[in-house]
């Protein structure tokens, strides 16, 4: 049988309509925030590739009292802003900066958090990276360096846009982002259990686990 794409119905159906689209990307992350756990004084969220503190600032805004944040991302201008709009949201927190990228092989003096949310970054950096799949190198490193600064039982929250249906590639082959099933045997395979969709709407999803 044809690919699907090949049809052309199905084809115009999903031509401009399988990715969700920046439209839906409000209703990703709020409900994201809506399928944590309760998070307070005690806890410590580490978020990975924080950016600006998007996700982070929305996590604060709704945990005002959220005892200690770690930011962690590799780009110092955006890691600033971050600081700024967490140390906003948080003016009681302890908030640390880590200048740092997922993969690098550095040690980081970050243990025990209690959260870590990784919102939109390894699927469009894996493909921003380039290359090939390679047995998924990158994407490894950096959830086992994920799982290290959690405490056994911790929350693990990742967001993601997914590979379309026709995208190209294998594990050896040019790269691609992964299919939901591949992205969730990934994080089982770094040591988290309890791996579970919370959201998904086309390409957008959220997938959600604990340490082991
Ligand atoms: C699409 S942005 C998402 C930012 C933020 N998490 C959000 O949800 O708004 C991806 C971020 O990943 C960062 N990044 C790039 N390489 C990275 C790496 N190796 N480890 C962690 N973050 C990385 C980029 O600098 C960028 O800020």
């Amino acid at each position: 049988m044809d690919a699907p794409w090949e049809h052309p119905d199905w084809y115009d159906l999903h031509d401009t309509t399988w990715t969700a689209g920046p439209e839906r990307e409000p209703e990703h992350y709020r409900e994201a925030v809506i399928a944590l756990p309760p998070l307070d004084r005690d806890d410590h969220l580490v978020d990975l590739g924080a950016g600006t503190g998007k996700l982070a600032g929305l996590i604060a805004r709704s945990y005002p009292e959220l005892g200690r944040v770690t930011l962690v991302e590799p780009n110092a201008r955006k890691l600033a802003r971050a600081v700024a709009r967490l140390r906003e949201a948080l003016p009681s927190a302890e908030i640390t900066a880590v200048a740092y990228g997922l993969g690098e092989g550095r040690a980081l003096d970050v243990r025990q958090a209690t959260l870590a949310t990784v919102g939109s970054v390894f699927m469009p950096i894996m493909e921003l990276r380039g290359g090939s799949l390679a047995g998924l190198r990158w994407l490894r490193a950096g959830l086992a360096e994920a799982r290290a600064m959690l405490r056994p039982g911790a929350w693990f929250f990742d967001l993601e846009t997914l590979a379309a249906p026709w995208a190209r590639g294998d594990l050896e082959e040019p790269v691609r982002r992964l299919t939901m099933t591949e992205l969730s045997v990934e994080i089982a395979g770094a040591g988290f259990e309890a791996v579970e969709c919370v959201y998904r709407f086309r390409d957008r999803v959220t997938l959600r686990a604990r340490r082991d």
